[in-house]
């Protein structure tokens, strides 16, 4: 039975196996990210129902430019068809939405849409709903370094700041820019691999890992909160001894 007095506060997701349940189907690879979209509306609503208090989704790597013009723009063109369909209840149930990564290079009519809701909901103070897009760990890690020494260059920072494990958490996406998201307790990767690929590399030192073979379109809340409570069996000791 899922304990609902210990449910992880913060909850990370990769979304894996879109094109496979497709190809399996003999669909474009784009029906699979269709049906991944609708396995996403499911599990925003049953984490807000269960009291999550972040989930972070992966739904766009700096690696997935490599893709196809079409699969790439298939996305995008979802993401705009999501939002046109969904800004409004996600603002009625106080989900607030936050990006980490860089969209400012995404197609135009998606990153409106990106504006839009982080607009919409900047007041919202139920679930925070991060969603990774041209995101990349690396890449996080080398922009927070970067912009630590612009930081002093601006004397923005004091010239002989100590860089600390906190200094440099702040300056990630997942810091003060997108009010300090909490290390997730738990990451979940679904369609049987059994990788971070360039995913929180920082932030998931601590993390528990779940997989599962169930393929991303195919998640239903049942699962999640199967793999909710296998976290909740285990023991967690951060390095130090019970
Ligand atoms: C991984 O499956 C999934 C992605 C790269 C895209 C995830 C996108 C969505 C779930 C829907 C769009 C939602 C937004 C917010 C943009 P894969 O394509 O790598 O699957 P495969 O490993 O079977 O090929």
């Amino acid at each position: 039975m899922l304990d609902m007095n210990r449910i992880p506060a913060s909850i990370a997701i990769i979304m894996d196996g879109n094109g496979r349940w497709a190809k399996k189907r003999f669909l474009p690879r784009v029906a699979g990210h269709n049906a991944g979209m609708l396995a996403m509306k499911e599990i925003i609503k049953t984490s807000s129902t269960l009291g999550v208090k972040y989930l972070t989704v992966y739904a766009f790597s700096t690696e997935n430019w490599k893709r196809t013009e079409e699969e790439v723009s298939g996305i995008f063109k979802l993401l705009v068809r999501y939002v046109d369909s969904e800004l409004e209840e996600l603002n009625e149930n106080n989900v607030k939405v936050r990006i980490l990564g860089d969209y400012s290079v995404i197609p135009e009519a998606a990153k409106e849409r990106i504006e839009k809701s982080l607009k919409t909901t900047e007041n919202n103070t139920g679930l925070q709903f991060n969603i990774a897009l041209n995101y990349g760990s690396r890449a996080e890690i080398v922009r927070a370094m970067n912009r630590i020494n612009q930081d002093i260059r601006e004397s923005k920072l004091d010239r002989d700041t100590e860089i600390t494990e906190e200094l440099l958490s702040r300056y990630l996406y997942t810091g003060d820019e997108n009010d300090n998201i909490p290390d997730p307790d738990l990451i979940i990767r679904t369609s049987g691999e059994e990788r971070l690929s360039n995913f929180l590399l920082w932030q998931s030192a601590y993390s528990e890992f779940a997989f599962t073979d169930v393929l991303w379109p195919d998640f239903t809340p049942e699962e999640y909160k199967r793999l909710i409570e296998e976290y909740q069996n285990r023991d967690r000791r951060f390095g130090g001894r019970k």
